[in-house]
C-alpha cells in the first residue's frame, strides 16, 4: 500500500494553500478560463480560417499564422516526402546529430535575413531561457519594461546566474541611454527587447535603440516573433508598406547586424515549430557547446522542418503577394477603427490589432458577445495586461476572407455603439 505521507490530497482545499495562493493571484484569468467559451477552448474543426467550437462556427482572428501557410496546399503536400525520407521525428539532441534539413534551413535563413550566421532550436522560449543567460555572462541586462514574458523569464534565469537586471521604459531609448550611462562597467551589457510588439502591434524605433546600444558598446537582443515573415526590407518595387521578403525588423528598418542579435520564430508566420537566433559565427559556436536546448532538448518534428523548407520556397515565390493581402486586410480593420473613433494602440498597420475596453471588468461580457457574433479573438485579461489595457486582440492572416473581416468590423461597431470600447480621443490612464 502506498504511504500517504508527503502525498498531496487535492480533495482537501485546506491542505493546498500554495495552490489557493496562485489561483487567487490569477483569479481574473482563472475565472475566465473556467467559464468563458473563448478561453481554453476545444476547437473541433477548421474550415479555412473558420473554426468550430461545439456547434458554433467562428471567424478566427486569434491565430498567428500570418501568411496562411498552415492551410497552403503546396506546403501541406510537401510534407509526406520528408516523412518518407526521415520518419516522423529525429529524436537526437542537436549535439548528437541533426538531419541535413537543419543545415539547409540555417543556410537559407541566414541568406534571407542577410545575417552572418544563424542557429535554429525548437522554440523562442528555449532560446530566451538559454541564450540570454549566456550573452549576459553575469553582467548587466537592460530589459524593456514591456518585454514579452518569455524574455523576462530568460532574464530571471540570467539573474540566478549572477546577472543584474535593470528595466528601461517602453519605447524610450533616452531612458535606456540614461541607464547605460549610469552603469558603465567592464562586464557584459545586454539590452533585451521586442521587435514588433505582440500587444500594440507596433515596432520599436530600432535605429534609435541600436544607436544607443552601440554607443555604449553593449549588445542588442531583439525578439521579432511577430515581425519575421510579415515585415522586411523596403524597396521601390515593394508590394506593401510591410516591405519585401519578410526578413524581419532589422532589414525593415534599414539596420545591419552590427551589435544586434536577432531572435525570431517560424511558429507564427511560417506555421512551424522552429525558432532561430541570427548571430555571428563565433556566438553560434559557443551556443553549440553551451546552450542547454542544443545539448539536451529534443528537436522539432520532421513535419515542422519540412514546412519550414516548403515555406521558404513559397515565401520566395508568393510571399510578397501574401503580405500585400495581409496588409490590405489589416488596413481594413485599422481604418474601420479610425472611422468609428475607437482607440487601438496600433499605429503601424501591422496585423496585430488590440482593442482596449472602457471597463476592464466587462471582459467576460464583451468576449461572450463576440463569441455569439461568430468572432474569435484573443481576450487580453488582467493580469496578462495592465487593467487600462484589458481588451481583445485581433490578428489578421492572409487566409482571412473579406466576409470574415466584415463580421469583425460589424461586431466592433456594435461594441462601440454600446459604449464598451475606449474612444480614440481618450488618453489611456
Ligand atoms: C514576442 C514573443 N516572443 C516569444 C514567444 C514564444 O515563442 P515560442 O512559442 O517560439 O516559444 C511569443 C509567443 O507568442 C511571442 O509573442
Amino acid at each position: 500500500m502506498t504511504s500517504q505521507v508527503g502525498v498531496l490530497n487535492f480533495a482537501q482545499p485546506a491542505r493546498r494553500p500554495w495552490l489557493e495562493q496562485w489561483l487567487h493571484t490569477c483569479r481574473d484569468l482563472s475565472a475566465l478560463t473556467e467559464s468563458h467559451p473563448m478561453m481554453d477552448a476545444v476547437i473541433d474543426e477548421v474550415d479555412g480560417r473558420m473554426i468550430r467550437v461545439g456547434d458554433h462556427w467562428l471567424a478566427d482572428f486569434a491565430s498567428c499564422n500570418y501568411l496562411g501557410f498552415d492551410l497552403d496546399r503546396e506546403i501541406i503536400e510537401a510534407v509526406p516526402a520528408y516523412l518518407d525520407a526521415w520518419g516522423t521525428h529525429p529524436s537526437w539532441s542537436r549535439l548528437l546529430g541533426s538531419p541535413v534539413l537543419y543545415e539547409q534551413i540555417e543556410e537559407r535563413l541566414t541568406a534571407l535575413l542577410g545575417a552572418e550566421d544563424s542557429l535554429v532550436l525548437p522554440t523562442i522560449t528555449h532560446i530566451h531561457m538559454s541564450v540570454i543567460p549566456l550573452l549576459a555572462a553575469g553582467g548587466t541586462i537592460f530589459l524593456d519594461q514591456r518585454a514579452h514574458k518569455t524574455i523576462y523569464d530568460g532574464c530571471q534565469i540570467a539573474r540566478s546566474h549572477g546577472a543584474t537586471v535593470r528595466r528601461f521604459r517602453f519605447e524610450d531609448p533616452d531612458h535606456l541611454d540614461e541607464l547605460l550611462r549610469a552603469e558603465p562597467g567592464a562586464g557584459a551589457r545586454l539590452v533585451c527587447m521586442d521587435g514588433v510588439n505582440s500587444m500594440t502591434g507596433n515596432a520599436p524605433d530600432l535605429q534609435a535603440f541600436a544607436a544607443v546600444t552601440r554607443r555604449h558598446g553593449a549588445l542588442l537582443y531583439v525578439d521579432d516573433a511577430h515581425g519575421f515573415g510579415v515585415i522586411g526590407e523596403r524597396r521601390a518595387d515593394e508590394t506593401s508598406p510591410y516591405g519585401m521578403r519578410g526578413n524581419s525588423i532589422v532589414r525593415h528598418t534599414g539596420e545591419d547586424y552590427e551589435g544586434i542579435v536577432l531572435v525570431g520564430g517560424f511558429s507564427k508566420a511560417y506555421s512551424s515549430l522552429l525558432a532561430f537566433i541570427a548571430c555571428p559565427p563565433e556566438v553560434k559556436r559557443l551556443l553549440k557547446v553551451a546552450a542547454p536546448p542544443y545539448l539536451y532538448s529534443g528537436p522539432s518534428p520532421v513535419a515542422s522542418l519540412a514546412t519550414v523548407l516548403a515555406g521558404l520556397d513559397v515565401n520566395e515565390r508568393r510571399g510578397d503577394a501574401l503580405r500585400a493581402e495581409l496588409h490590405r486586410l489589416s488596413a481594413r480593420v485599422v481604418d474601420a477603427l479610425a472611422g468609428l473613433g475607437v482607440r487601438t494602440p496600433n499605429h503601424s498597420g501591422f496585423p496585430v490589432v488590440e482593442i482596449p475596453l472602457r471597463d476592464h471588468e466587462r471582459i467576460d461580457a464583451v468576449g461572450r458577445f463576440l463569441f455569439e457574433r461568430g468572432v474569435y479573438v484573443t481576450l487580453a485579461a488582467y493580469p496578462l495586461v495592465p487593467k487600462p489595457e484589458v481588451g481583445f486582440r485581433a490578428q489578421l492572416t492572409a487566409a482571412n476572407t473579406d466576409a470574415e473581416v466584415d463580421a469583425l468590423i460589424a461586431a466592433v461597431a456594435d461594441l462601440a455603439e454600446r459604449g464598451e470600447l475606449q474612444s480614440a480621443a481618450e488618453v489611456p490612464c
